[in-house]
């Protein structure tokens, strides 16, 4: 039998031997390798066949560098809703990213980003707040490579009019919706330049485009979104980044409604009521990674999407 494979696993085992004892074979294979390495690595021959590697160690390194290979989407809010089904589907075999889930609640990314492991697709979770400028600035330096990244944290803070509206819900909106995406765009275009294909997808809203009543700060924020992912588009000209909008119209997932409504879900429901078919997470999740996996040249500058039963902003089709 082979004795390094009786060896323990990782083990470099050396032998004592007395001087006398060698033989000329012994001694040549004791003697420094040359020529090949480096001069500071002079090992010995024998040594060289006593280093056993384990299997463990080698798949480890393989990897590591399959992580390295493959490339990277950026999802960010994906604790919920939209992002955590864009993170599922861009981490299978089909898209084939590595997912990076981002979001405040840590439990909900890495329970996430376990699964996804299960399932076999690569993903990892990073806590971020976007909004927190220099958290976002150590992310972005923290991670190899970046591909893709999905700006989707956000939210709709209260329904008042504008008269009744408070500005510290105004402002919440701006800094998570508008100046979240301007925080994590400017920390990770490096990188996205550098992939040489890099594409950014930005979460606006039919919101971006129609105003409503009762969705002023809401809006205002939506509309500094499409702003931004259009300005970009024009200011990146020339160099490999897409910049792609995705403006959903109304979705139902767990969370939204319930946040704009400060919990009420009641009130949170109701917006759904007699809806035969809003759009769901999945369905915007589809959307993204269809456009995501589109050939580099292929820019889908915007998509909006809508329930068949809403034909309008205003004009939702009820069952009720
Ligand atoms: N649902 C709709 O009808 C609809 C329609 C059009 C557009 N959209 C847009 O689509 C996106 C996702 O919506 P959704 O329906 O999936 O809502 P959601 O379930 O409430 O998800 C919002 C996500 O954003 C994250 N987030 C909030 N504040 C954050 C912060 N400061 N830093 C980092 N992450 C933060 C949340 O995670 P943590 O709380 O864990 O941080 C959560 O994962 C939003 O931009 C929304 O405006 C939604």
């Amino acid at each position: 039998m082979d004795r390094s494979q009786a060896e323990p696993a990782g083990a470099c085992v050396a032998t004592p031997r007395l001087v006398s004892e060698r033989s000329d074979r012994q001694r040549a294979a004791e003697e420094p390798l040359s020529g090949n390495l480096p001069s500071e690595l002079t090992v010995s021959r024998q040594a060289v066949r006593k280093l056993t590697v384990s299997r463990q160690a080698v798949s480890k390194l393989a990897e590591a560098k399959g992580q390295l290979m493959q490339p990277v989407a950026v999802v960010t809010g994906a604790s919920s809703g939209i992002g955590a089904a864009t993170a599922r589907l861009l981490a299978r075999p089909q898209a084939g990213y590595h997912v990076v889930l981002t979001a405040r609640r840590v439990d909900r990314i890495e329970g996430l980003a376990a699964q996804i492991r299960q399932d076999g697709g690569l993903a990892t979770a990073r806590v971020l707040d976007v909004t927190n400028r220099s958290a976002v600035q150590a992310f972005a330096a923290s991670i190899e490579r970046c591909d893709v990244l999905v700006n989707n944290a956000g939210g709709a803070f209260g329904a008042e009019t504008i008269a009744a509206s408070d500005p510290l819900d105004w402002q919440a909106m701006y800094e998570v919706n508008v100046l979240g995406t301007l925080h994590v765009t400017q920390a990770l275009l490096p990188k996205l330049i550098a992939s040489g294909n890099g594409t950014i997808v930005v979460l606006s809203s039919t919101a971006s485009f129609v105003a409503y009543e009762g969705g002023g700060g809401y809006v205002a924020a939506k509309h500094a979104e499409h702003a931004i992912a259009a300005t970009l588009r024009l200011e990146l000209s020339g160099e490999p980044v897409r910049v792609i909008e995705i403006a959903p119209g109304m979705v139902r997932t767990d969370e939204f409604a319930v946040n704009r409504y400060r919990g009420d879900a009641e009130r949170a429901a109701a917006v759904y009521a007699g809806v035969a078919e809003p759009l769901t997470a999945d369905d915007i999740a589809d959307s993204i990674t269809w456009a995501v996996t589109r050939p580099p040249h292929v820019n889908v500058d915007l998509l909006m999407l809508r329930p068949r039963a809403q034909a309008a902003q205003h004009k939702v089709h009820r069952e009720l």
